[in-house]
């Protein structure tokens, strides 16, 4: 680390310290941009806003944690690079889905500066939680292709819950909470949450991809999972990776979809074993994967008080879940 960047990170420290912030489940979250930022990535948005250089051939995958990022990260890298790996070889077989697609402020700014950005093939891909409005200047002002995915708020808490209760220090089965948390549902309903409030997240992405449709693409997991195939084409499209008719005859998208399916990729040995950023069984990133899953977790009334805010903050915005 030279002078320069000590004065960096010297800076960005003394920025952090002085934010807003809130002991929430399991981690520490600031406000910063009126969104939620956890600990661990906080320091990375800021550097990244300041030093990220965007390519106009990036490709960026935006989303809240727990809607589908793992699935777009693979079904991406397998659109992107299918002329150099034949589903049969895909470097997905040997590699979880992050090591080949990271995120920009978690893995590539996470302490501040950073890392590992000249060894990436082009196009680029990486993924990104941070809200459209915190999202490095030179991004915006590119013509970069962004991915956002959502998913249904009550499946993503679900899932978000799951997640949290399998990092390693919560790892012991019978010391797990049986039901969700009443303090981290209300915390959720506040919008404290990493990258939240949840509503301003999606609605910022969605007035984007109104606005500037050959620029951002709103998915949906439940999309997703309801016609795989035509949102393959879909994506493959709007990545200017259009697949061919030849291809298409061939069964290529079929085979695109089997590879990066849950039941796939969660049968994978590399998924099965690991440890991501210290705290994250890589397994903990592959469990259901199923619409709706959220009834067999919450009460009736959870589920009519987290419907009901879902619709009052989605109201008029032509988005409904
Ligand atoms: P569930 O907890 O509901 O099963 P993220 O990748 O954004 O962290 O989201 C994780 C959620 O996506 C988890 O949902 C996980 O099971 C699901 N998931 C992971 N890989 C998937 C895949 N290839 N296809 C469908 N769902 C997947």
């Amino acid at each position: 680390v030279n002078e320069n960047e000590q004065e960096l990170q010297n800076n960005i420290e003394k920025l952090v310290t002085a934010l807003p912030q809130e002991n929430s489940y399991h981690f520490r979250q600031y406000k910063y941009n009126g969104t939620w930022f956890p600990s661990f990535s906080i320091r990375g948005v800021i550097s990244s806003q300041l030093l990220f250089q965007a390519d106009e051939s990036d490709i960026f995958l935006a989303s809240l944690p727990k809607c589908g990022t793992t699935w777009l990260r693979a079904l991406i890298f397998s659109i992107v690079n299918r002329g150099r790996y034949k589903p049969k070889d895909s470097p997905l077989l040997f590699k979880p889905p992050h090591d080949l697609v990271p995120n920009i402020e978690i893995d590539h700014f996470r302490d501040g500066l950073p890392q590992n950005l000249e060894q990436l093939s082009r196009p680029r891909i990486f993924t990104t939680h941070v809200p459209y409005a915190s999202l490095p200047n030179s991004i915006k002002a590119s013509n970069c292709r962004i991915v956002y995915v959502c998913r249904n708020p009550l499946d993503t808490v679900v899932s978000y819950w799951h997640f949290l209760n399998s990092m390693v220090k919560n790892n012991n089965a019978s010391a797990r909470p049986k039901r969700i948390d009443d303090e981290f549902l209300n915390e959720y309903c506040l919008g404290i949450q990493a990258y939240g409030p949840f509503w301003y997240n999606t609605l910022e992405y969605w007035k984007v991809s109104l606005e500037k449709p050959e620029s951002v693409l709103f998915m949906t997991y439940e999309d997703l999972k309801e016609d795989p195939i035509f949102q393959l084409k879909k994506l493959a499209s709007f990545l200017g990776f259009q697949f061919s008719a030849e291809e298409e005859a061939e069964g290529l998208i079929e085979e695109i979809s089997t590879l990066c399916s849950l039941g796939n990729l969660k049968s994978l040995e590399v998924n099965q074993k690991g440890i991501r950023l210290s705290i994250i069984p890589v397994s903990a990133y592959f469990r259901k994967g199923e619409v709706g899953d959220y009834v067999n977790h919450l009460t009736p009334s959870t589920v009519e008080t987290l419907n009901k805010l879902v619709e009052e903050k989605f109201a008029g915005s032509g988005l409904v879940f």
